[in-house]
C-alpha cells in the first residue's frame, strides 16, 4: 500500500490518499478518483497541463522513474527536464523532480505530489 500525499493551493490542506499495491494506474487517475483537482487536457502525455512535483518519501530507491517517450518530449520541451536528469533517470535510475500525472505510473511506495493547481505550471 502506498501512500500519495498531494498538495496545492487548490486544496484547504494536504490530503493523502491511499493507492493499492498492484494497481498501475496513473497519478491523474488517482488524482480523480479522489476529486483532487490537479489540472489536464489531452491525458495523453502530450500538453504538459498535469505537471507536478514529485518527492519520493521512502528511505530506499523510488520505483516509478521510467519516463515514457511522450514524458520525456513534453518535459523537455517545457523546459522541465534537462539532458543531465533525464540520463540521470535512464542511467542511474534517479527520478527527475517534474512528472506529467497522465504519464506517472503509481507504484507501490509513498510519495509527495506539489501541483499549482495552474495548468503546466508545477
Ligand atoms: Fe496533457 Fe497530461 S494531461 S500531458
Amino acid at each position: 500500500m502506498a501512500n500519495v500525499t498531494f498538495s496545492g493551493p487548490t486544496l484547504p490542506k494536504d490530503l493523502t490518499v491511499y493507492a493499492i499495491a498492484g494497481d498501475t494506474g496513473t497519478l491523474l487517475a488517482l488524482a480523480k478518483a479522489n476529486d483532487i483537482p490537479i489540472p489536464f487536457q489531452c491525458q495523453d502525455g502530450e500538453c504538459g497541463s498535469c505537471l507536478v512535483k514529485v518527492t519520493y518519501l521512502d528511505n530506499k530507491a523510488p520505483m516509478a522513474v521510467d519516463l515514457t517517450e511522450k514524458e520525456k518530449v513534453t518535459l523537455s520541451v517545457n523546459g522541465k527536464l534537462t539532458r543531465s536528469l533525464l540520463a540521470a533517470a535512464e542511467t542511474d535510475h534517479r527520478p527527475p523532480p517534474y512528472r506529467l500525472a497522465c504519464q506517472f505510473i503509481v507504484r507501490d511506495e509513498n510519495i509527495r505530489i506539489e501541483f499549482s493547481g495552474e495548468p503546466g505550471v508545477e
